[in-house]
């Protein structure tokens, strides 16, 4: 049977770059925050089978989020912070008689992929370690912790830049801060933590000399591609990790057979699936969690907030926003619209300036616009949701449509046409 594994995921810090009242983690790219980028990660490897994030800093929105977001994680309390060991101490409880693997990282690092956690695992499984740290090889490794070895290669100890000899500075090889434990057999090491170093901290990274001194075998997995490990502490790390992300999720789609105009000005987040000969122009921004179809055209200028399903050979045009929608086959939504909280059918026609009023902005309340297939609406069209606009069905231009239309019918709200002859002459006297 597969081992199972459970994280702890360090999130206790301030964060003071940031100058937020927003706390660290709960900071976003493409409107999904840091911390979710890093259990989703874990999650979609299949093996974490429980998280515990370790709180300090603004700890009652982190665990809000935490609480409505994810069932399988929890969030512990570290109060005061004395380092990222004592973090890792504030789970122990937690996983007293645990015998599978215990995965600890950061709740900063975004970049981290599902395939990079899969092979960290078995590597670490493979070569039957106690212990596996994720290191990387940097041309500047200053600030991290740098990885020591004995002469025979033998990974030796964690030691930090500040309690550093100027020799082992000139180490390149750091530690991520992504540890693999067989917890049965490290649990220990904890209970063995002291913040006899420079910076009076319980140090995570002595957990590894813990390891090799009492005779188990710990090894390091050097990451392929050191931006994984890039961890967020700026908002202009923000911007560059959001900048990786960007081009990691179009180069992934245009291998896919997606075509991209632009990359440069395509926005599109890490959890949207687009299939192929689906055409994306520029200036468009992609949001949260969507699934769109094939040969659709999306953009130039379009905005989907998530939540959105869209069949195949469907056209979003400019200036068109889309939100929680469910969208069928050959339907068109070319110019200047907003469409929330709906489903459309297959064959439908929104005209330009199409609005679904979803919102009560008095009760906050949000209610569904649902229209059936090959139903029009005209331009400047606004339907007042809770709606039901019925198969083949048209609404005429310029309607406010506050009502259920129904199959094949005609809604039109409009005050008759005047035409006052020689209108011209009249105001010029
Ligand atoms: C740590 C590692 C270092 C590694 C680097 C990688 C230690 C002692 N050092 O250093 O070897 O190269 O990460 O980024 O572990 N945190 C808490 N509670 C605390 C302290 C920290 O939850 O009391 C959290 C922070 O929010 C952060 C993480 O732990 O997410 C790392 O803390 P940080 O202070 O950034 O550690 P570094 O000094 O960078
Ligand atoms: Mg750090």
């Amino acid at each position: 049977m597969e081992k199972t594994i459970k994280s702890i995921i360090l999130a206790a810090g301030k964060g003071t770059r940031m100058k937020s009242q927003t706390p660290k983690v709960l900071h976003k790219i493409f409107n999904k925050e840091l911390l979710a980028y890093v259990i989703d990660a874990l999650n979609n490897t299949g093996k974490a089978e429980e998280n515990y994030i370790i709180v300090g800093h603004c700890a009652d929105q982190v665990e809000d989020f935490v609480k409505k977001t994810y069932q399988n994680a929890h969030c512990r309390l570290q109060s005061p912070q004395k380092g990222t060991g004592h973090a890792a101490l504030q789970a122990y409880d937690d996983l007293k008689g645990f015998c599978g693997e215990v995965i600890i990282l950061n709740g900063d690092i975004p970049l981290l992929t599902t395939e990079t956690l899969n092979k960290f695992i078995e590597e670490h499984r493979k070569n039957n370690n106690a212990l596996t740290v994720m290191s990387a090889i940097l041309d500047d490794p200053s600030n991290y912790g740098r990885i020591v070895r004995a002469d025979n290669g033998d990974l030796k100890a964690i030691v930090e830049e500040k309690d550093a000899t100027d020799e082992q500075k000139k180490i390149k090889e750091i530690n991520t801060g992504v540890y693999l434990l067989d917890w049965e057999k490290v649990h220990e090491a904890f209970l063995h933590l002291d913040s006899n170093n420079a910076q009076q901290e319980y140090y995570l990274t002595d957990i590894v000399k813990w390891t090799i001194d009492n005779g188990l075998k710990a090894r390091s997995y050097v990451l392929e591609n050191n931006e994984e490990s890039f961890g967020i502490n700026s908002r202009k790390q923000l911007a560059e990790a959001a900048k990786i992300l960007q081009n990691r999720v179009n180069n992934k789609l245009m291998e896919e057979g997606v075509t991209i105009v632009d990359p440069e000005t395509t926005y599109i987040s890490p959890d949207t699936e687009i299939d192929s000969d689906t055409i994306v122009y520029p200036c468009t921004y992609i949001e949260g969690k969507n699934k769109i179809g094939k040969d659709c055209k999306i953009g130039p200028f379009a905005r989907l907030r998530g939540g959105v399903e869209i069949g195949n050979s469907v056209k979003i045009g400019n200036f068109v926003e889309i939100k929680k929608t469910k969208i069928k086959d050959h339907t068109n939504v070319c110019h200047l619209s907003y469409v929330g909280d709906s489903e459309l059918g297959s064959n439908v026609n929104i005209g330009a300036g199409t609005i679904t009023a979803n919102y009560n902005h008095i009760t906050k309340e949000k209610f569904k616009t649902v229209i059936d297939d090959n139903a029009s609406t005209g331009s400047n069209s606004v339907i007042v949701a809770p709606a039901h606009i019925g198969e083949n069905a048209s609404i005429g231009a310029g309607s406010v449509i506050s009502k259920d239309i129904e199959a094949n019918a005609l809604g039109l709200t409009r005050a008759p046409l005047k035409i006052l002859k020689g209108w011209f002459d009249r105001m010029k006297k």
